[in-house]
Formats: structure tokens, C-alpha cells, sequence
């Protein structure tokens, strides 16, 4: 069976609206039919591939009938020599989405400077400086090393049966990084659209609620992330017009909190150890940013904006560090990553200090971390595609942890408030993780696309796991819909 059964009659039949999407198709269906597709339309589409260059090598070799499991981008990244360049590129190419065929097939100088100057400029565009590379520095390494194997590694053991639901909804051209569920609906928000969509679990009914925030039309207001309080209330950033929504599910209403500090980039919640908005004794909630080496404490009651200074990295332009993700301990205290810094750092309320620890190799892209009742942090390492395993109570790494699919990212991991394990994504290989606190084994669940490009996971009651494609651009998820999409897993 070389056609992979995942890939819907429905998909087929959307194809002749889009002769690229139909290349893309090809290419992920595997085998014999694979290099037959590749063939006939690699002289006919415009892109990704130019038509004066040959395809490379590898896909030219026949696949054996052991080989043809699709090529994923940790099939790409698991070919690249270990060491500093690569990390570095993982956490400079891989933040938005997946590096896989069909769009990482530049097989020469000119393909590569031409994708990486694009992707300095939508980079520099949104004022994220993701791309930590001076012109021309990695074009050399990619065109030596990037090799497209012509099959996909076999996963370490089997994957585990789950089943999939999808629920589409929202534009084809939006962003969603994050999803939630509360009141009975789930819920994606529109980064580029700034839109509020929510689809009734029960009834299918979806609506759309505009945001009330300040973009002027037609830009961006940034909604990044989106998280549940204890007390039921929707949470969401606003990275581009620096605000803060708090979304009602029973009035349907948003309140508006403005004056974060200019050009930070308001990012993400500090999230408590069930997953929820942390909030401390005087119910203030806290945010990190992106841009500038800051925590600020939000009062709900009053919008009062407090902010917090962290120590300066000294290695990196502030903007370039990416204070990336917080968690509140048993005691109140923050800790928090720095990606790009490359550091673990501790906000304490109670004094107003910070500090800031060096533990990781360079460049291991530290990214959205979890905390578990024992005050251990789980940190996903996206350069690595590791695990570390801190203990804030006593100071120390207690474990290093490794993907069971080599070549593969975790940007984060969330703990099931439910039943106390760890979700991981696979974000490099359409994969979710179940690990277990534990004993440290990981269950492989594979998501129904390529290119399924995960940023969180969510956790309900009744058992099911959810997560959205949130791949930037969203099109590199191989999927029939011209939509957002909500993802359901229900573990067999
Ligand atoms: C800030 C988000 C972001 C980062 C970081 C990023 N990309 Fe992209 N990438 C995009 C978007 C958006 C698109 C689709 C739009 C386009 O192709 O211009 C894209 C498309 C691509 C494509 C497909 C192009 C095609 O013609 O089909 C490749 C290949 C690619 N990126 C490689 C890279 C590499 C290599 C890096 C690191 C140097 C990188 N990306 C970093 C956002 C990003």
C-alpha cells in the first residue's frame, strides 16, 4: 500500500483547484506514485521547484518496498551533522513552520539566498528576529548538508491508535497558534485576522467574534497566546498593538487591557501547574515578552501594569534574546526560558529579583515549558529535540530526555490537569507525545497531516487531547481544508 490511507478521498477531490497543492499531495503520498507526480509536474509547477534544476539524487532512487514511509522534516533534520550550526538552525528555521518537501526543496546557491532573504523579510516584517544568521552564512552549510532522504525513518516503536476529529473553521490565510476549550466550545484566534473562533462541541455551530483591540485595518494585532483560567475565563495576548484580552464564554464579551510596554511584544502567560492562567494571591495575572528582557503583572480589577526588569543577557541584542515562556512554582515564583538567550531564569515576586542560569549547551533553543506538582520543570529544548527535567527545589537537572523520533522539536509541553502526564509535540514529525512522569516512556500518537505544525495542547474532562495546526504559513499543513483547523485526539 504505497498511498497513504491518512490522505482522504476528499482531499483528491479538492485538488484541481490548486496544481501545486496537487504536487505537494504527490510528494506526500510515498513510493512509486510519489516520483511518478514528481516527474510529471515538476516542469509544470512554478514552485518550489525551478525547472532548469534536476531534482536531487535521492529521489531518484527507486523505493524499495520497505522505503516508503513519507519524508518528514525530522527526516531532514535528522541527516544534518550534529553540532552548533545545526541547532542554530532549528531555532532559526523552524519556529514557523516545519522544514520538509515540498518547500525546503532548494537544491542550489541561488534557491537558498532567494528563500532566505524572504525569510529574513517576513522575519524583520513582524519584528521577531527568529533568524539568527548574517547574510550568506547558511546557504553554504544547507546546500553541503541538506539532503532529502528518499523515505522517512521509521518511528522508534509503534504508534499508538488514536482517533482523529478535525473541526475547520476560520480563513485559509489566518495564523492559529493556539487553541482552548471552555464552555462547551473550542476556540482558535486569528493572529493576522485578529478574529475569535469558536465551534460548539456539541452542535458543530461556529461563530466568529472581531476582537475589540486597536490594530488599525487591515494589520495585524498579533494574537498569539490563548489560555483557560481556574475561574473560566479565555486569556489572550496581543503581540503587535501590546494588549491583553480577557474573552467572557457566557456573555460572549471581551474586556481589553492596553499600555504594555511599547515594541515587547506581550507573548505569553505564566501558566500554573494544571495548565491554567497563574494568578497570585491578589488574582493579578503575569506575562512575559518577547522583544525586551521583562515580566509585567496585569491586575484584572484595575488594568494596573506592573513591570518587572530580568538580567540582561549580554551576548544578544535585548530584542534578539526571546524571553520565551513562564511557569508559576507551589510558591509563587516564576521561572522562564530564554530561547534565543539560551538560559533558565527565576523571577521572584517577593523581592522583585530575577536570576538567570546557563545550564544548556548553546543553542539548544529552550521554548515552552511545563511545571508538574514536585515543582520539576520540563523545558523542551527545540534545537535539540530534548527533554531536560529541572527541580527547582533542588536546584538541579534530574533528567535529560530525548524525542523517540530523531531529527524531531518539541516547541511544548503542557501537563494533562486530569491525569498528570506530560504532552510534548512533535512538531517536526505531525506527532504528539504522551510521557509519562513517572517512568519518562513516551507514547507516539502521529497526526492525520504532514506538516502538522503543533504549538500547544489542551486537555478536557472527558479524556480527549486538543491541539490546532499552527503552522506560519498555514498552507504548509498538507490538509483538504482552506481553513483553521482544531484537532481532537481521542487515545484508543
Ligand atoms: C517568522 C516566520 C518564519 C521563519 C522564522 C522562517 N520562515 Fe520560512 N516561511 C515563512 C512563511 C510565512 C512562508 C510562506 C511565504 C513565502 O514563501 O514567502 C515560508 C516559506 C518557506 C519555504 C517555502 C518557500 C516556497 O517557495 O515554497 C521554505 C523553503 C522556507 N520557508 C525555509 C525557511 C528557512 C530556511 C528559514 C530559516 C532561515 C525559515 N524558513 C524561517 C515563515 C518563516
Amino acid at each position: 500500500m504505497l498511498q497513504d490511507p491518512r490522505i482522504s478521498a476528499r482531499m483528491t477531490s479538492d485538488v484541481p483547484h490548486s496544481r501545486s497543492f496537487f504536487f505537494r499531495l504527490c510528494f506526500w503520498a510515498g513510493g512509486p506514485l510519489a516520483l511518478c507526480c514528481f516527474f510529471l509536474f515538476a516542469q509544470s509547477v512554478a514552485s518550489p521547484l525551478p525547472p532548469q534544476h534536476p531534482p536531487p539524487s535521492e529521489n531518484k532512487t527507486k523505493p524499495t518496498p520497505q522505503s516508503v514511509l513519507p519524508v518528514r522534516s525530522s527526516d531532514i533534520i535528522a541527516g544534518l551533522p550534529d553540532g552548533e550550526m545545526k541547532r542554530k538552525f532549528v531555532v532559526g528555521c523552524t519556529p514557523c513552520h516545519q522544514i520538509a518537501p515540498p518547500f525546503a526543496m532548494r537544491y542550489d546557491k541561488l534557491g537558498w539566498d532567494t528563500v532566505i532573504k524572504r525569510m529574513h523579510q517576513i522575519d524583520d516584517d513582524l519584528e521577531l528576529r527568529l533568524i539568527p544568521f548574517h547574510k550568506g552564512e547558511l546557504t553554504a552549510w544547507l546546500l553541503k548538508h541538506v539532503k532529502i532522504p528518499a523515505h522517512g525513518a521509521p518511528p522508534p516503536r509503534p504508534e499508538a491508535k488514536a482517533a482523529w476529529k478535525e473541526y475547520p473553521i476560520g480563513v485559509h490565510k489566518g495564523f492559529y497558534h493556539d487553541v482552548t476549550i471552555l464552555g462547551g466550545r473550542a476556540w482558535i484566534v486569528d493572529y493576522f485576522g485578529n478574529i475569535l473562533y469558536g465551534v460548539d462541541l456539541k452542535t458543530g455551530a461556529k461563530q466568529a467574534f472581531p476582537v475589540p483591540i486597536s490594530a488599525p485595518k487591515g494589520k495585524p494585532a498579533g494574537a498569539h497566546s490563548m489560555d483557560i483560567s481556574r475561574d473560566g475565563e479565555i486569556w489572550i495576548t496581543f503581540t503587535k498593538t501590546q494588549q491583553v484580552a480577557r474573552f467572557d464564554t457566557k456573555t460572549n464579551t471581551f474586556r481589553v487591557y492596553s499600555g504594555f510596554q511599547k515594541g515587547a511584544n506581550v507573548q505569553y502567560f505564566a501558566l500554573d501547574v494544571d495548565r491554567y492562567v497563574y494568578k497570585d494571591p491578589k488574582g493579578r495575572v503575569w506575562v512575559n515578552h518577547f522583544s525586551k528582557e521583562i515580566l509585567s503583572r496585569l491586575d484584572p480589577k484595575t488594568g494596573k501594569i506592573r513591570v518587572f526588569q530580568t538580567p540582561r543577557t549580554q551576548r544578544l541584542p535585548e530584542e534578539g534574546v526571546h524571553l520565551y515562556a513562564v511557569v508559576a512554582d507551589s510558591k509563587g515564583r516564576l521561572w522562564y526560558t530564554e530561547t534565543h538567550g539560551n538560559r533558565l531564569g527565576m523571577l521572584d515576586p517577593t523581592t522583585g529579583k530575577a536570576e538567570e542560569w546557563e545550564l544548556f549547551v548553546s543553542w539548544s533553543g529552550p521554548k515552552r515549558l511545563a511545571i508538574d506538582p514536585q515543582d520539576r520543570l520540563w523545558i523542551p529544548h527545540l534545537g535539540t529535540g530534548g527533554i531536560t527535567v529541572y527541580d527547582t527545589r533542588q536546584r538541579k537537572i534530574i533528567k535529560q530526555l530525548s524525542l523517540p523520533i530523531p531529527g524531531d522539536y518539541p516547541y511544548a509541553i503542557r501537563r494533562n490537569r486530569y491525569t498528570g502526564d506530560l504532552w510534548v509535540t512533535g512538531t517536526g514529525s505531525d506527532s504528539l507525545y504522551r510521557l509519562n512522569p513517572a517512568n519518562y516512556q513516551f507514547t507516539l500518537y502521529r497526526l492525520p497531516r504532514k506538516g502538522a505544525y503543533t504549538r500547544t495542547v489542551d486537555f478536557t474532562k472527558d479524556g480527549y487531547i486538543w491541539t490546532c495546526y499552527g503552522s506560519f504559513p498555514n498552507y504548509h499543513t498538507i490538509m483538504p481544508y482552506q481553513s483553521g483547523v482544531i484537532v481532537r485526539l481521542s487515545p484508543q
